[in-house]
C-alpha cells in the first residue's frame, strides 16, 4: 500500500513507519525536520514542510492510499490550533488529489470518550489537558464531516515499551485505574486499521 505519513519523526510516528516497513509499505513522510529521518534515507520518500500548508500537502498527497497522521503539540499544552488547521488542510488536498482513507490519531477524553474516563481522566482533561482537547474535538468534527473514509483512533496515556501485541480496541470502553498503553502498540493497530476497511468512519478507542 502507498501510505502517506505525517508526523513520523514524533515517537507514534515513528512506531508507525516501523510497522510499515515491516509490511512492505512504500512509504512517504512529510516532515518539517528532514533531518530528524536520516536513517531513513533511501527506505522512504521525504516531502520537507508543515503539516498545514496547502501546497505540500497537495504534492505529499498524490498517488497515496491512505493517509496516517500522527501529530502532536510534544510536551506543549498549547495546541495553536494544529490540530483544526492540520485537518482542514489534509481534508483539502485529499479531496484534491482523490485520497480518500484517513487514519488521524488523537487522545483518549477528547470528544464522547470523555464520558467513558475515570474520575482522575477527567480531571486532567478538563485542566492541563483542555486547550490541547479543545482544539482536537474541533479538529475531528472537521473530520467527521469530510466524506472522507476515516478513522479516529484515540489511545490512554502513550508510553514507550515495546509492542506487547495484546490490546483493547473498541468504540468504547469504559476505563477503570489508570489505562496506558504502548505506543509500538497504537502503531500497529493504526497501521491495521489502514489496510483494513473494518474502522471505517468509526472511533477506535485503544488501551492495554
Ligand atoms: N503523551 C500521551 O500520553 C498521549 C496520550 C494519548 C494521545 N496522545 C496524542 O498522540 C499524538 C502523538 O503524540 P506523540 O507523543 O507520539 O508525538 P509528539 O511528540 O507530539 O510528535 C508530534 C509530531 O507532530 C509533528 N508536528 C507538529 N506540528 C507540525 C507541523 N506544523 N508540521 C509538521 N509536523 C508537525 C512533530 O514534528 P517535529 O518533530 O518537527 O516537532 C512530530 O513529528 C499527539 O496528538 C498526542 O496528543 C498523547
Amino acid at each position: 500500500m502507498k501510505l502517506l505519513i505525517i508526523g513520523a519523526t514524533g515517537p507514534s510516528g515513528q512506531h508507525v513507519v516501523d510497522r510499515a516497513l515491516k509490511s512492505g509499505d512504500t512509504i512517504t513522510i512529510l516532515a518539517r525536520r528532514p533531518e530528524a529521518l536520516r536513517d531513513l534515507q533511501g527506505k522512504v520518500t521525504i516531502i520537507t514542510g508543515d503539516a498545514t500548508s496547502h501546497g505540500v500537502l497537495v504534492r505529499a498527497m498524490k498517488g497515496q492510499d491512505a493517509v496516517i497522521v500522527t501529530l502532536g503539540r510534544g510536551k506543549s499544552i498549547r495546541a495553536k490550533d494544529l490540530f483544526t488547521r492540520a485537518a482542514k488542510g489534509v481534508i483539502g488536498a485529499a479531496k484534491l488529489t482523490g485520497v480518500t482513507r484517513l487514519v488521524w490519531l488523537s487522545s483518549f477524553g477528547v470528544g464522547d470518550t470523555f464520558l467513558d474516563a475515570t474520575i482522575v481522566q477527567k480531571f486532567m482533561y478538563r485542566t492541563l489537558l483542555r486547550d490541547l482537547y479543545i482544539n482536537k474535538e474541533a479538529s475531528e468534527k472537521i473530520i467527521r464531516e469530510s466524506g472522507l473514509k476515516w478513522t479516529i483512533v484515540y489511545p490512554t496515556a502513550l508510553m514507550n515499551g515495546p509492542a506487547k501485541g495484546i490490546y483493547r480496541v473498541s468504540d468504547r470502553i469504559k476505563m477503570k485505574g489508570a489505562p496506558r498503553i504502548n505506543r509500538a502498540d497504537v502503531a500497529d493497530f493504526i497501521h491495521k486499521a489502514a489496510h483494513d476497511d473494518k474502522w471505517i468512519r468509526r472511533n477506535a478507542v485503544i488501551t492495554d
